[in-house]
This record gives C-alpha cells, sequence and structure tokens, in this order.
C-alpha cells in the first residue's frame, strides 16, 4: 500500500494507473463501516484509494473537529489488509492552497440546509467542497459512500449529476452492531450507560418505518417517533420521512421510502435512517405490494 500526503505525489501516482479506481474517502477512526465501503469497491475496481482527512469544513464552531479521533497508524494497518492501493493523508494546505476562506465552495440548494443540514449550518457545504476537491485530485471512477449518512450520499449523487462529473457514486448499506446501533466512529463517545440505550434510535425508527409503510400519515409518524425518542431521554433532533431517492416530501405516487432520525444522547450525537416500500392497496382494497424494509 503506497501512503501519499501531497497532491503532487498523488497526481504521479494516479498517472501509473488504469482508469478503473474506486474511491473512498473518510475521516480515520476506521471501523467495520468504512471497510464495508473499502471491499465494496476493490471488488468493482483495480485500484481502490481511500483518504482519510478530518476537514475542518464540515465541523460547525462548537462541534467535535478538536475531539475527533484520529487514529492514522491503526488505520493505515486495516487499509493495507483490506487490500487498498493507495491511502492519501493530505494537510490543510494540500486540499485548501488558498486557504479555507479563499476556497471554491459547492452548495446544493435545498438538500444542504434540510434535515441534518437545519441543526449544522454550513456541514453539507463543506462535505461538498471537500468532496468535490478529493474528487478533482484522485478523478475515481466512481466513488463509494455509506448509506449510514443518507442525506450525504444524496447530496454528494446530486452534486456529481449537477456538475456532470465523469463518476459513479455508489451507496453501501449500513453496517450495525450486533444490537442494531449503527456503527460509528462517534460512538466511541458514549459512556456505557448511553451505549447501553443507543440503539432506541434505530428500534424507533424502524417501528417509524413499518407504521408508515402501512399507511398510517407520515407526520404523525414523525410526530410519535420523537415522543418515543424523548421517553427514552434522547434530545431528538428530527426525525423525517422522505423519498428515498431525493428526499423531497413523501407522496403516494412514490414507493420507495425512508425514515431518517437524528438525536442527541449526552453530548453525543447519532444519525440513523431505514429504507422501506410503502404497502399499497388496490382500489377493491387487496394488497398491491408487501412492506420491504432494507
Ligand atoms: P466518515 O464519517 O469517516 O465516513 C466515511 C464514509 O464511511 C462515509 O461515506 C460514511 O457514510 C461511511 N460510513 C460510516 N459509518 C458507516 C456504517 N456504519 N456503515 C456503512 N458506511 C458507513 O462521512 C465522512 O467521513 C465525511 O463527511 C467525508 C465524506 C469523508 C467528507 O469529509
Amino acid at each position: 500500500m503506497k501512503t501519499v500526503t501531497t497532491a503532487r505525489e498523488l497526481s504521479a501516482l494516479r498517472a501509473s494507473w488504469p482508469d478503473d479506481v474506486g474511491f473512498v474517502p473518510t475521516m480515520g477512526g476506521l471501523h467495520e463501516g468504512h471497510l464495508a465501503l473499502v471491499a465494496k469497491a476493490r471488488v468493482s475496481h483495480r485500484v481502490v484509494v481511500v483518504s482519510i482527512y478530518v476537514n475542518p469544513l464540515q465541523f460547525g464552531p462548537n462541534e467535535d473537529f478538536g475531539a475527533y479521533p484520529r487514529t492514522q497508524e491503526a488505520d493505515a494497518a486495516r487499509l493495507a489488509k483490506a487490500g487498498v492501493d493507495a491511502v492519501f493523508l493530505p494537510t490543510d494546505e494540500e486540499i485548501y492552497p488558498r486557504g479555507r476562506a479563499a476556497q471554491t465552495q459547492v452548495w446544493i440548494p435545498g438538500l444542504s440546509d434540510d434535515l441534518c443540514g437545519q441543526s449544522r449550518p454550513g456541514h453539507f457545504q463543506g462535505v461538498a467542497t471537500v468532496v468535490a476537491r478529493l474528487f478533482g485530485l484522485v478523478r475515481p471512477q466512481a466513488g463509494y459512500f455509506g448509506k449510514k449518512d443518507y442525506q450525504q450520499w444524496r447530496i454528494i449523487e446530486r452534486m456529481v449529476a449537477d456538475l456532470g462529473l465523469p463518476l459513479a457514486v455508489v451507496g453501501v448499506d449500513t453496517m450495525r452492531e450486533a444490537d442494531g446501533l449503527a456503527k460509528s466512529t462517534r460512538n466511541q463517545y458514549l459512556t456505557a450507560a448511553e451505549r447501553a440505550r443507543a440503539p432506541g434510535l434505530y428500534e424507533v425508527l424502524i417501528k417509524g418505518a413499518q407504521l408508515a409503510a402501512s399507511g398510517e400519515p407520515p407526520g404523525d409518524v414523525e410526530k410519535g417517533c420523537v415522543e418515543r425518542l424523548r421517553a427514552l431521554r434522547f434530545v431528538p433532533d428530527y426525525v423525517a420521512i422522505r423519498r428515498a431517492r431525493d428526499l423531497a416530501p413523501p407522496s403516494d405516487e412514490d414507493d420507495q421510502w425512508v425514515i431518517l432520525g437524528a438525536a442527541r444522547l449526552g453530548v453525543t450525537r447519532l444519525i440513523d435512517n431505514w429504507e422501506f416500500s410503502r404497502i399499497r392497496h388496490h382500489d377493491d382494497g387487496t394488497l398491491h405490494q408487501a412492506a420491504k424494509a432494507g
């Protein structure tokens, strides 16, 4: 596995590769969720590149930029074992050579400011900006993103479509702990007592998906989920049911929906989501399609 830290080195390496590069951008603190992305890229491409960069542009002033786990040596060892060809570990100067304030920014109207964007202003602009720059430096044929960060995945898809970038965006299913909690670098912030309660978010969302799938109005389901989260002593940010493909408000014409939620447990902000199909009834009341959660 090659390790490169500058855009120039990366560019030289890129010139030696065929145009069959799968790319997995990360912020490090790697766990099995990240490795699932790597594994999917590995089976699809001759070359796999992973970047590790804790992007200051996507953290708010009161967020955990300083505390974010930086575990470079352990990360590199795991990536080498997973068969990664190259890891890109850039400094701030390599990513924002003109300085952060002067960096060209990418903003996706609507999608960037919705859901998590409401309580994290500027977050998705920071994500889209760094991912666009990384795509430019790595020039991959495909970028791999976890459905765990569902809104992020849909934003990157939209950015690639809108800017006509020549690569595929691949979404990878969420890796979970045995009790359902979505794996996340930030789970390390949970105390033992909080960790025991953390799967509540997943359980509430699954229950909400079942109710919405069987016809309960989305607004009622969302409210019910927020109440259940409060009862479980989460501090809910939002629960929202949306059309899966673009996070637009759901309508009866759409079958593929997603329920998304964000809630704090102590200092830790957890997010999760669950895709599901609506059960539809024919006019005569017979079942059109079975609920398929996934
Ligand atoms: P990070 O949180 O390190 O996540 C890197 C990638 O791993 C993202 O695509 C994320 O969705 C995916 N991932 C995280 N946990 C996962 C899980 N349990 N199952 C499946 N995939 C999972 O997301 C970021 O970094 C940054 O915002 C980034 C895209 C790198 C831009 O800075």
